[in-house]
């Protein structure tokens, strides 16, 4: 193992040095990283929900100012425009357009994957970062829990309904927003929507975000030979309007040593823009550019079995109302 290597392990075990702006300015230090001002993405199409806001904003930024052809999609119309409007005029970047869709949604889900269809011929990398922790339990229209809705389901059907213009721009890329916060969930199917009675936020957020990682890893394994590479991330704790939201004390007490949110979004971007392991491999989970085990922790580890990611699939294209577009085994 080369020094580099050794002490980025070292950072990553205790959870303040790696999560925090310390693992991110050693990492880039360390490791040497390309600037991401360096690639050029002139010619791709990039659709990026949660735009509007935080690490979405900043990556939608830069992801511009690298010449990409964006969709951002956020909740609200005027918001939409203004963002777009404003990462337009800091970039010289004409290529930003918009759309509205709630991803908890699935008629604003078909009808946003119609409108990326209908206004473009390729689509090389399509982001899941839309995202909120909610305090108090909400239901999506069609009642799934609210987080659920919006950050598994919602995204399942996109993808799903993406997959072919995906396979025609290949090789192409899907990219998810998880959290650190999933490491202390175990993988849960029948208990993944939480109810009333015993709602908390950061452990329904947690479950969402573990079955985020969980399906990542089973699209990379189920359709990645169809030239569509499948990765998702954590972006350690940044300072962003939705943790100042939900988690006030916290943003409070951690403020000095938060990333930024373009240092957040920064391994996002790098896995939208790079040709290299970003292409070269497969159903990872990132931080900091770099793979990262999916488990720290021997019990999320063991609920962590073959059949319960049968059974976490199989209810998640049910609830999307979709076409399974798996039709193998494991
Ligand atoms: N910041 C962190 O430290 C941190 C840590 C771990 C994971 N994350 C994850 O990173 C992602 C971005 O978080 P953030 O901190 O940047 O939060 P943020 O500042 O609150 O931004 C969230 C974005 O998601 C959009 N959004 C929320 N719910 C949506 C829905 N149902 N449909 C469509 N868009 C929706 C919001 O847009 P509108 O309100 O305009 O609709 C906004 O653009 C989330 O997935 C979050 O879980 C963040």
């Amino acid at each position: 193992m080369d020094t580099r290597r050794i002490i980025d392990k070292a950072i990553e075990i205790p959870v303040v040095t790696s999560f925090s702006r310390f693992g991110f300015e050693t990492r880039r230090r360390l490791a040497k990283w390309e600037p991401l001002d360096g690639y050029d993405l002139r010619g791709r199409v990039i659709t990026l929900t949660g735009a509007t806001s935080g690490l979405g904003r900043a990556a939608a930024e830069q992801l511009a100012r690298c010449g990409a052809t964006l969709v951002l999609v956020g909740r609200n119309p005027e918001r939409n425009a203004e963002t777009a409007a404003a990462i337009t005029s800091a970039t010289g970047n004409d290529g930003v357009s918009h759309w509205a869709a709630d991803m908890g949604d699935l008629d604003q889900v078909r009808s946003l994957a119609d409108h990326i269809l209908g206004a473009h011929d390729r689509l090389d990398v399509l982001i899941h970062n839309a995202g909120a922790l909610t305090a108090s339990r909400e239901v999506a229209s069609d009642g799934t829990e609210a987080t659920v809705a919006s950050q598994v389901v919602g995204p399942f059907l996109l993808t799903n309904l993406l997959l072919d213009r995906l396979e025609a721009s290949a090789p192409s890329r899907v990219l998810t927003m998880s959290s650190g916060g999933m490491y202390a969930a175990p993988l849960q199917v029948d208990g993944l929507q939480m109810n009333e009675d015993s709602y908390r936020g950061t452990d329904q957020y947690a479950r969402a975000k573990r079955a985020q990682v969980i399906l990542n890893e089973m699209w990379a394994h189920r359709v990645g030979e169809r030239g569509i590479r499948f990765h998702s991330m954590h972006p350690g704790w940044a300072s962003t309007p939705g943790v100042d939201a939900a988690l006030p004390r916290f943003a409070a007490v951690m403020g000095p040593v938060l990333r930024t949110a373009m240092q957040g979004a920064d391994t996002l971007v790098w896995l939208a823009a790079d040709d290299g392991e970003p292409l070269g491999t497969n159903g990872g989970f990132w931080l900091d550019r770099r793979r990262r085990p999916i488990h720290r922790l021997p019990g999320t580890r063991r609920s962590d079995t073959p059949d319960r990611r049968a059974r976490l699939w199989s209810l998640i294209a049910t609830l999307a109302s979709c076409q399974d577009p798996w039709t193998g085994s494991d």
